[in-house]
């Protein structure tokens, strides 16, 4: 394998102790494999805000441009909760997500089987789940205008958003979609509120047609966000791919998330087009946050920032074999009763977020 770029984002809170993590494992990965990479280290979010006063700097964004994959570890924290909204660490993430054009946001929820039982729903409801949520990343409220807090002639204030979403950007994000589809089990829940907002009269008129046209093989179902995120936590074995817009994604993609038993398991992908040479600018990033109560205490669950990595060689760098490898190894952790506190249970062993990276690449090195 040619030597991959890699630019590491940590971030704020726990984003640096998990991303630690996958240092550790990256670096035994090209002791043990073909693999070859080399990494960048710069901040974003409350740390770039706090040192620079901006949550990304320009040079930073510019240099994004120039590497073959970004790991993203998380940001945001009250310390920065007074931040004017375009100053926040969030902002830094939005900035990056759009200027790079990472319009598919896939968010695989799997529950591993040791862990059912840590689920919040009964064990049988999320026994064997896998279902993966494509959330549309560079449109809708998000990003909309106008937007703002604005005072009215009778000295009264209000606040807007705008959801917007044009043709090609549905058209873009349903085509991730249907080929995600295609390579599992082509069944298709496509999610918004058509019975409210014009938005989603367009959006469901959209898919639908390119449904007809690119889609045909693939089954279909147009369901309201509100009954998606009550099937959910019903039986959530009823989906395989979910593609909504960019709000309901996020909304949606936590409560999957929980289904796996703790928000410390999910990994997602968030890519942008695939140009002429087979490139797809991709960054990919943890589906927690930065959860700054538990940040420096070695708490942090490390398995979604890993799982975070292993994707990144599944989608950025074709590596099938470790990315499967990687998830085993996960996988036996978990089997062999290894816990961090949040997936804790009776008779587990609680690991810190340092031991339990290691005892993945322990694992990892009986299979490599
Ligand atoms: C997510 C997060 C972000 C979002 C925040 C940190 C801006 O909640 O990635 O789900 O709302 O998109
Ligand atoms: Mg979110």
């Amino acid at each position: 394998m040619s030597e991959k770029k890699i630019l590491l984002l940590p971030g704020d809170g726990i984003g640096p102790e998990v991303m630690n993590q996958v240092e550790k494992l990256m670096n035994f990965l090209a002791d043990r494999s073909s693999f070859s990479y080399s990494t960048e280290t710069k901040l974003v979010g409350g740390a770039s805000y706090d040192k620079h006063g901006t949550p990304l700097q320009d040079e930073v964004l510019t240099d994004a441009f120039n590497y073959d994959a970004i790991l993203f570890g998380a940001v945001g924290g009250p310390k920065w909760d007074g931040v004017e909204r375009t100053l926040r660490p969030e902002a830094g993430l939005l900035r990056l997500r759009k200027e790079l054009d990472l319009y598919a946001n896939l968010r695989p929820a799997v529950v591993f089987d040791a862990l059912s039982e840590a689920s919040t729903l009964n064990s049988e409801l999320v026994l064997g789940l896998d279902l993966m949520i494509v959330r549309e990343l560079t449109a809708g409220c998000y990003f909309g205008q106008p937007r703002g807090i604005e005072e009215l002639p009778d000295g009264t204030r209000r606040g807007f958003d705008t959801e917007v979403y044009t043709q090609p950007e549905i058209e873009r994000v349903t085509r991730v979609a249907f080929e995600l589809a295609r390579k599992r089990k082509n069944l298709l829940h496509s999610v918004e509120k058509s019975n409210v907002m014009e938005s989603g009269i367009f959006w469901r008129e959209i898919v639908t047609k390119l449904h007809e046209s690119e889609g045909k093989n693939i089954s279909l179902e147009h369901m309201y966000a509100d009954n998606c995120a009550m099937q959910l936590v019903r039986n959530p074995k009823q989906f395989d791919v979910i593609v909504t817009n960019n709000l309901f994604g996020d909304l949606l993609s936590d409560c999957a998330a929980m289904l796996t038993g703790s928000l410390g398991m999910l990994p997602s992908a968030s890519l942008g087009e695939n140009n002429s040479n087979g490139f797809r600018r991709a960054l990919y990033e943890p589906v927690h946050g930065s959860a700054p109560d538990i940040a420096g205490k070695g708490l942090a669950n490390p398995i979604a920032m890993i799982l975070s990595f292993s994707m990144m060689l599944r989608y950025s760098f074709g590596d099938k074999k470790n990315s499967s490898l990687i998830e085993n190894a996960v996988q036996n952790v978990l089997k062999n009763d290894f816990r961090t506190k949040d997936i804790m249970q009776n008779g587990k062993v609680l690991l810190s977020t340092d031991d339990l990276g290691d005892s993945i690449i322990d694992e990892l090195d009986k299979h490599t």
